[in-house]
């Protein structure tokens, strides 16, 4: 049997650029070993972790719609995936099948990356959205000591999250917008709004202090609205595509034992896919 299995799994899973990440880091290690796209639908999910072991699996990553479904066929899952209510990879660890998120830590490492130094004197975010990216970029700006508003249509949602995170978030709804942007150090979009095929997201930048960072987690524009009205007014910004590298960082660490670099030819090779793909991306 093959050794050095690893997988990502969710139905659908042709969209996923994950294969071609892990593909690179694989390559460029020069490890034996492979990542396999899973195509497992809801009803699966148990016959997939009853011979899991079996099957050689190293660990994964999960996707949608499973990444909440997976947690009771794990033996521990850690902070970050409790809190976030999600897992995005799996991994053995002493015999012991555990789950993560890593989605914090490739928001971290992103902003890390493109805007270094963001976080001296970084105080206070506004998050745009009340979602599963909502909770990574909340999980992780709570663990760099900022406080955090989370603006969202839907107010309830947003509530729901704030409670869920206690101290440093609060709520609002998007009307409080123009208010909360002028007092903070880093907006941050994670709704759909500005995605290929969804509306633009439209409100005006102005009030943004002049050094306020701009963040949008969509990477499909990888320029969206957005950045472009960002970068405009001078703003730093950070898109989205670090996100999915450097996410991706930390789980091909734990399978394969060798932590791999974002290097610019990896960007560049996932832009190159994006573009292919997507017609006025
Ligand atoms: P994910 O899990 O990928 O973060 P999601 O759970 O579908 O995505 O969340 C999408 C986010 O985009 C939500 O915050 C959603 O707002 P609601 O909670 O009010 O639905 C936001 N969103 C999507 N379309 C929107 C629109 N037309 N206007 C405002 N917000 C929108």
């Amino acid at each position: 049997m093959a050794q050095n299995r690893a997988f990502v799994m969710g139905h659908p899973i042709a969209h996923s650029r994950s294969p071609m990440l892990h593909g690179y880091w694989l390559k460029r290690c020069g490890i034996e070993g492979s990542y396999e796209r899973l195509d497992i639908p809801p009803q699966d999910i148990d016959s997939f972790f009853s011979s899991f072991r079996e099957a050689g699996w190293i660990g994964g990553n999960i996707t949608v719609p499973h990444k909440t479904a997976v947690i009771p066929h794990l033996d521990h899952i850690d902070d970050a995936a409790r809190k976030m209510g999600a897992v995005n990879t799996i991994w053995w660890e002493d015999g012991v099948l555990v789950g993560g998120n890593t989605d914090a830590i490739g928001f971290l490492g992103n902003i890390d990356e493109l805007a270094p130094g963001w976080d001296t004197g970084t105080k206070r975010a506004v998050i745009l959205g009340a979602g599963g990216a909502t909770r990574a970029a909340t999980y992780g700006l709570l663990s760099r000591g900022l406080t955090v508003a989370l603006c969202n249509r839907t107010v309830s949602k947003a509530e729901s999250l704030a409670s869920h995170f206690g101290a440093g978030v609060s709520a609002h709804g998007m009307n409080a917008l123009p208010e909360l942007i002028a007092e903070c150090d880093l907006l941050v979009n994670t709704t759909s709004l500005g995605m290929i095929g969804q509306p633009p997201l439209d409100f005006d930048l102005s009030p943004l202090k002049k050094d306020a960072i701009v963040y949008d987690v969509i990477y499909v524009p990888l320029e969206t609205e957005l950045i472009k009205g960002a970068k405009a007014r001078g703003h730093r910004s950070v898109d989205g595509l670090g996100m999915l590298l450097h996410q991706g960082v930390v789980g091909f660490n734990r399978w394969f034992r060798i932590k791999p670099e974002v290097t610019g030819e990896l960007r560049q090779i996932l832009i190159d896919d994006i573009r292919a793909k997507t017609p006025g991306a």
